[in-house]
């Protein structure tokens, strides 16, 4: 029988256990896959930093771009003393110009799941911005979101949601997270977000498999993230990253490819994966203005604005939650 010692241990491991069913389950499908969040531990929100400043990962500078030239017009229609929430918020490059152009934002709440990152950027913020009330939030956004209590009476509310992570979630997916943000801004509440468009294969396909290996380090990332959590023994130097433009389905599929026949233990599992089969890590979707307007509206939200970079490769939507 446990003592009670041992119980208290097995309760405060118990957080961890709906993400191991989620790898386990994953991992055991016909075809493998691995939840992208997964990305984001330290290593991971350094490497997606190296991602950034890649010139073939043009989504970057083209939403800076974007926020650059439209930032003032932007400001206007999202008003005065908003809160700005924003998912999955990473180093808060972004946020630092749209916070620029804001007029007397009340407050900032980044939300990310990778710690250490979210806490260093915000603690940025609040340094370069002393009079702003900046409530850093470790989460899962893909969960209900709870506002600390400090901010939580401030209105109206503005999602920023940038780096084309809404990509990252199939349709209906997207359209579940939509709806959860619409409930947290509220009726005339506004969510700006940037959003990829389709393009050619080889600037898609070269953005998400530089020649530098740096996407390649990231994908590989995942392997050691999913060791660490759990004890497990995945062998990276087993797979090669793949990136492939599935043009039926408007997405990047980003897939870990076993180069030989591999075994593994994760949390008393066995897993098998053979030569040539794939872990799928990432989805990118890409859609045109319409398509996710369609989205958006199935979420509640109705169209305002949507301004593209001077190269027509990505475009930043702002709606109205009605
Ligand atoms: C593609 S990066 C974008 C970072 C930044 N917003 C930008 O535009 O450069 C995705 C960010 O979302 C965070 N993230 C991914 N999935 C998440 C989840 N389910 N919940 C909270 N944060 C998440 C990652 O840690 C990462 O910082």
């Amino acid at each position: 029988m446990d003592r009670p010692a041992e119980r208290a241990d097995k309760r405060r491991a118990s957080p961890l256990e709906p993400l191991l069913r989620e790898v386990l389950d994953g991992l055991r499908a016909e075809q493998p896959t691995l939840p992208c969040k997964l990305f984001y531990d330290e290593p991971g929100s350094q490497l997606y930093e190296q991602i950034t400043a890649l010139e073939e990962y043009y989504p970057f500078r083209a939403e800076v771009e974007i926020l650059e030239r439209h930032g003032a017009q932007i400001a206007r229609a999202l008003g005065e003393g908003a809160l700005v929430v924003e998912y999955g918020s990473g180093s808060s490059v972004k946020t630092r110009l749209l916070l620029d152009c804001l007029h007397a934002c009340a407050g900032y709440v980044p939300i990310d799941i990778s710690r250490e990152h979210l806490q260093q950027a915000a603690r940025g913020i609040a340094q370069h911005y002393p009079h702003l009330h900046v409530l850093a939030l470790c989460a899962d956004f893909t969960e209900p979101v709870t506002l600390p209590a400090r901010v939580a009476a401030l209105r109206p509310r503005v999602a920023f949601f940038p780096g084309s992570t809404i990509g990252n979630f199939d349709p209906p997916a997207a359209t579940r997270l939509l709806r959860n943000i619409r409930e947290l801004v509220g009726r005339g509440g506004h969510l700006l977000i940037g959003v990829d468009v389709p393009k050619d294969r080889a600037t898609l396909e070269l953005a998400y498999d530089d020649p530098h290996g740096v996407t390649a380090r990231f994908n590989l990332n995942i392997l050691s993230h999913v060791n660490r959590l759990f004890g497990a023994d995945l062998d990276p130097g087993c797979f090669r990253h793949e990136a492939i433009w599935n043009a039926a389905h408007g997405r990047i599929e980003m897939h870990l490819r076993c180069t030989r026949d591999h075994h593994a233990m994760l949390a008393g599992e066995r897993l098998a994966f053979s030569r040539g089969q794939s872990i799928w890590t990432e989805s990118s979707y890409k859609y045109p203005p319409g398509q996710f307007h369609a989205i958006g509206a199935a979420a509640g939200f109705a169209p305002e604005s949507v301004w593209f970079d001077s190269r027509q490769r990505y475009s930043l939507h702002l709606m109205r939650a009605v």
